[in-house]
């Protein structure tokens, strides 16, 4: 501000520029600059940039107070429209973009895949995997007869003998003998009921299970490990084997006429054995359900089990089994079984590996503790 003084109180000042003495006058309610005793005003004025001489200050249209040009509202903003031009180009720009990213895609695609550093493994006259005794078809057990009594007379069974003396075999076995479907579930301590029935999912859709395909279609259904079961699951089975009936999700069904029910562990239900620490006794209503029997260990099965798994390597089949009759001699506190004899011959016959590293990796480690000693 080019003007010395208390504007609000005195009319005198003096001009920054040649010291003259100024005064001003208040127009329209505002104070303005204006020549005194005659002399030149040398300021310009500070609204329109003229000597106070020739403009005196008097600018009529100036507001007494200056507001704020009002914000305009979204839809009034004037956007610049790009010209056509300017959008032709940005396209262009993005095509080459994407072209050069497919090429490299494409690049990167077609580079050949380095070899794996892995060290090659030889492995001695492995042409064909070993037959397995379900190739080599069903070998007959002494207790099949009996099995297929219960089975076909619609006589609930539960078979239990030591591991791997074929009681699961058996079961796909006796399904093939009848003509009917195999189905299994295999029992385990925290199953829920929904194991056996199935479930309503949250859209309504039912998913089945096993046991109600064998129930609602027929089959041979084996119920194995069941020493091992949720002994609330079992509850489910107790009314279902006297009723015929089950109450799925979406509602009860009837037993059909070609649904047979057998069921395995290796223990018989009504003792604990140190054998099988995981197994427990069952409730006396349910075992007397079933139709029981032992499933025998059968040496004649083990030696053919043990036989075609040796593919035909006799002096490894001679090995294993000779070691293995050897263990069977003896009692131990671990169980053993004829898995063990037939990794074994796997092993033997188709690797390099010493019978000595074999049979460790094949038996209890007690036993071949035991038989070192
Ligand atoms: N009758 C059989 N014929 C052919 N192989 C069998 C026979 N019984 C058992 N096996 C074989 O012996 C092994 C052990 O049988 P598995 O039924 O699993 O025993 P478990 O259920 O009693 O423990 C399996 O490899 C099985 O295929
Ligand atoms: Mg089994």
């Amino acid at each position: 501000m080019a003007f010395h003084g208390r504007k609000q109180k005195t009319r005198k000042g003096k001009c920054l520029d040649c010291d003259k003495a100024v005064g001003w006058e208040r127009r329209h309610g505002v104070f303005h600059l204006v020549e005194k005793d005659g002399g030149a005003l040398h300021i310009p004025c500070a609204k329109c940039g003229v000597s106070s001489v020739d403009c005196k200050g008097f600018h009529p249209d100036m507001p007494k107070v200056e507001m704020p040009e009002p914000i305009p509202e979204p839809d009034e903003v004037d956007v610049e429209t790009p010209d056509e031009a300017d959008l032709w180009s940005a396209v262009n720009a993005i095509t080459r973009a994407v072209t050069g990213m497919g090429t490299r895609v494409g690049e990167l695609e077609s580079r050949p895949i380095p070899e794996p550093k892995a060290q090659t493994i030889e492995i001695r006259g492995l042409p064909v995997p070993p037959e397995t005794p379900e190739d080599a078809s069903d070998l007959a057990h002494e207790g099949m007869p009996e099995l297929l009594q219960c089975l076909t007379r619609d006589l609930p069974v539960f078979v239990h003998g030591e591991a791997g003396t074929g009681k699961s075999h058996a079961g796909r076995a006796a399904a093939k003998a009848m003509g009917l479907e195999y189905r299994e579930c295999i029992m385990g301590p925290s199953d829920p009921a929904s194991k056996l029935l199935g479930l309503r999912m949250i859209d309504g859709t039912i998913v089945k299970t096993q046991v109600r395909e064998a129930w609602e279609h027929g089959g041979v259904l084996l119920f194995d490990e069941v020493c091992a079961s949720n002994p609330s699951v079992l509850t489910v089975l107790n009314n279902a084997i006297e009723s015929g009936r089950l109450d799925f999700p979406d509602g009860p069904i009837m037993r059909h006429k070609d649904c047979r029910m057998m069921l395995a562990d290796n223990t018989d239900g009504e003792r604990v054995s140190a054998h099988y620490p995981t197994r427990r006794v069952l409730d006396p209503a349910f075992l007397s359900r079933f139709y029981r029997f032992e499933w025998v260990r059968d040496e004649a099965l083990e030696t053919a089990v043990a036989t075609s798994r040796a593919a035909g390597d006799d002096e490894a089949l001679a090995t294993c089994l000779e070691f293995y009759r050897r263990v069977r001699a003896r009692e131990w506190p671990v169980p053993v079984s004829v898995r063990s004899l037939y990794k074994s011959c796997v092993m033997l016959a188709h690797s390099d590996f010493s019978f000595e590293k074999v049979r460790r990796a094949c038996y209890p480690s007690r036993i071949i503790e035991g038989m070192a000693s």
